[in-house]
């Protein structure tokens, strides 16, 4: 069903050709957001190429100068020109580097905002990929993947616009300049030692790449792991398990140590090959222009500028080893970003998806089967239909089906067989974002954001005022809490809204359900976590809630839903019985069986329950 497979994402990426990823960089700066730096982006441009020209001339005019100095015309005549020859000289030399660092005083904006759009672009489109996929990816990993990509991007554009270009134009520039003013043979020796430079840096750095990326691997598996502990503080605490999960974080951390180690090692090898590669180019430059000299073919002044022409190539050729280096590098992070782009959710919208139309709130499940992935049994022609307005219980054994219903209702997965509609609209057919602005959801497990109560409460209803906040919580039973804390609705719920009981949760998950105000009501053991006092209190407000929509509610304790219009008794994901709680009764099938041993069995609330038990069955 689902059209990725999750680690498939992490391990390689999904290995864009290198062209085509650039190629996807680049056109960021295309985008209509980008218009309103055109004039940055052109001017960016030609001072990248202005410096680069300035470069390249500064050593001819040094070079000039001393020709000036030793052509044995007197002080008179040498002196103000080579003072000329030295003041362009050093013109060009403090322009051609002064320019790229006012170019990126300004062009900083630039890339920022494109690195802003496509991390923000991959944000959305994680957040809409469908359930499947978060659930079988760690969140953190995600993050990773989102911010090393967004930023690797920043730092490619900036590298291929203003480092590798640019260094390469200086190069040819560089290469005619020395053809044409003192020989072939020099042109010839730079562009030899470039080119064995640069394979033996691309090989090198291919046999890095395969090592980085282990390492990014493993590094990723560092931090996921460190996260998922983190984060499940609890239950390591309860388990005793600190020294466990030490052990595993020192297991991995050795393990990225090792990587780390390898990475350092062939960088050295990296750095020590292309320092003998240079060396070597520039001696033997050294010695052809040395000998031109003492055959009287060329003048000192040539010699200087030859050397210093050389170590001007030297110098961006570093940066061409380091920005190759970078760009492998990166493009590893890019592929992952891009991989995650193009994945495809398993749950979307029809091309000719139309707003959902609430009407009367009208369910209708026909003959619906679905597995979970990796499950080889669950829903099996499950059909059943809840008129506008009517009340729907669910109830049947843990891991039954009973919260697997709900999520089909929200469109999380795709049954392959059967049809669900909401006034006669098949959930396939309308958009996703209509039909969850449709359904209010108090959910089984209620997890908050780790921000205030005002924050979590108003998460149904952003726009709510603080009085609206307060009603909906006074229904569900919250009031009271809110107002005895000393920081009200500003108190912080902590992560995953720890910091609050599991009732305060639940009654946190209606109060938001009963703000969002939706036309049809969802309540998958809302309030379990109740004592019953509180649970009485809290269903009052929900069926107060539930009038004049439809409400399907699952719950474990049957004295919560006696008085639904029709209860589904769900076993094994196949509905078993249906009807109202008294013909359930009389049948005297699992649900008067399951009946009986709650009335009973349960001594802590056999007393509260059993007038509701009796009202009900009235
Ligand atoms: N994301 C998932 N991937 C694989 N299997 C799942 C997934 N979610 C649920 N299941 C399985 O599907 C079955 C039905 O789960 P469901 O959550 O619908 O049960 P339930 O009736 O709500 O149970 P409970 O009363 O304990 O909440 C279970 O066997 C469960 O293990
Ligand atoms: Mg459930």
């Amino acid at each position: 069903m689902a059209q990725h497979s999750p680690d498939e994402l992490e391990n390689k990426g999904q290995a864009a050709p290198f062209g085509q990823s650039v190629g996807r960089m680049f056109a960021v700066l295309f985008r209509p957001e980008m218009k309103r730096w055109r004039f940055r982006i052109a001017l960016a441009f030609l001072l990248t190429v202005g410096a680069k020209g300035l470069a390249v001339t500064a050593p001819v005019f040094l070079g000039e100068g001393i020709n000036r100095l030793t052509a044995g015309e007197g002080a008179a005549a040498a002196g103000p020109s080579f003072v000329a020859f030295i003041v362009l000289f050093a013109t060009a030399r403090f322009s051609a580097s002064a320019l790229p660092a006012i170019r990126d005083s300004f062009f900083t904006v630039v890339t920022q905002d494109a690195q802003r759009i496509i991390a923000v672009d991959a944000f959305r489109h994680a957040q809409h990929l469908d359930l499947q996929f978060h659930l079988t990816r760690r969140s953190g990993a995600l993050n990773r993947i989102i911010e090393r990509g967004a930023i690797a991007v920043e730092y490619l554009l900036r590298f291929l616009a203003f480092n590798i270009g640019p260094t390469i134009v200086e190069l040819i520039l560089a290469s005619i300049v020395l053809a044409a003013l003192y020989g072939l043979q020099f042109s010839a020796a730079a562009i030899v030692t470039v080119a064995v430079y640069a394979v033996f840096t691309i090989l090198v750095t291919e046999w890095r790449n395969k090592q980085r990326r282990a390492f990014n691997e493993v590094d990723t598996r560092l931090r996921g792991i460190a996260l998922d502990t983190l984060a499940n503080f609890e239950t390591v605490k309860s388990f005793a398990a600190e020294d466990r999960e030490s052990a595993r974080y020192d297991d991995a951390t050795r393990e990225y140590n090792r990587h780390y180690v390898k990475i350092m090692q062939s960088l050295a090898a990296l750095n020590g090959g292309q320092e003998l590669i240079m060396t070597g180019g520039l001696f033997a430059v050294a010695v052809l222009a040395g000998y031109g000299a003492l055959n009287g073919t060329m003048q000192v002044g040539d010699v200087t500028a030859i050397i210093l022409m050389l170590a001007n190539i030297y110098r961006p050729l570093n940066i061409l080893g380091w920005a190759w280096r970078e760009i492998k590098q990166g493009t590893v992070d890019i592929e992952k970003l891009f991989g995650l782009m193009d994945m495809r959710s398993g749950v979307r919208d029809a091309s000719d998806a139309r707003p959902f139309e609430p009407k009367t709130g009208e369910i209708r499940f026909e003959e619906v089967s679905f597995a979970h992935e990796g499950r080889d049994s669950g829903l099996n022609d499950v059909t059943f239909s809840a008129p506008g307005g009517s009340f729907i219980g669910v109830v049947g054994p843990s891991g039954a089906g009973k919260s697997t219903i709900l999520k089909l209702l929200f469109r999380f997965y795709d049954p392959p067989k059967g049809r669900i509609l909401i006034d006669g609209q098949d959930v396939r057919q309308v958009t996703q974002n209509s039909l969850r602005c449709a359904l209010g959801l108090v959910p089984q497990e209620v997890v908050l954001f780790n921000d205030t109560l005002r924050f979590n409460l108003a998460y149904a209803q952003p726009d709510a005022s603080d009085e609206d906040i307060m009603t909906a919580a006074r229904s569900a039973q919250l009031g009271a809490f809110i107002e005895s804390l000393p920081k009200g609705l500003d108190t912080k719920v902590g992560e995953r809204g720890l910091k609050l009981s599991g009732g305060e949760k639940q009654r946190v998950g209606v109060a938001r359900a009963i703000l969002r105000n939706p036309p049809i009501l969802i309540l998958d053991e809302a309030t379990s976590s109740l004592d019953s006092t509180t649970e009485e209190e809290v269903q009052s407000a929900l069926k107060e809630a539930a009038r004049g929509r439809t409400t399907i509610a699952v719950a474990h304790r049957l004295s919560t839903i006696a008085g639904a219009d029709v209860i589904l008794v769900l076993d094994d994901g196949v509905i078993r019985e249906r009807g109202t709680h008294e013909e359930l009764i009389a049948k005297g099938g699992l649900y008067a069986s399951l009946w009986r041993r709650q009335a009973g069995g349960d001594t802590d609330k056999s007393t509260a329950e059993a007038p509701v038990a009796q009202q009900v069955a009235e």
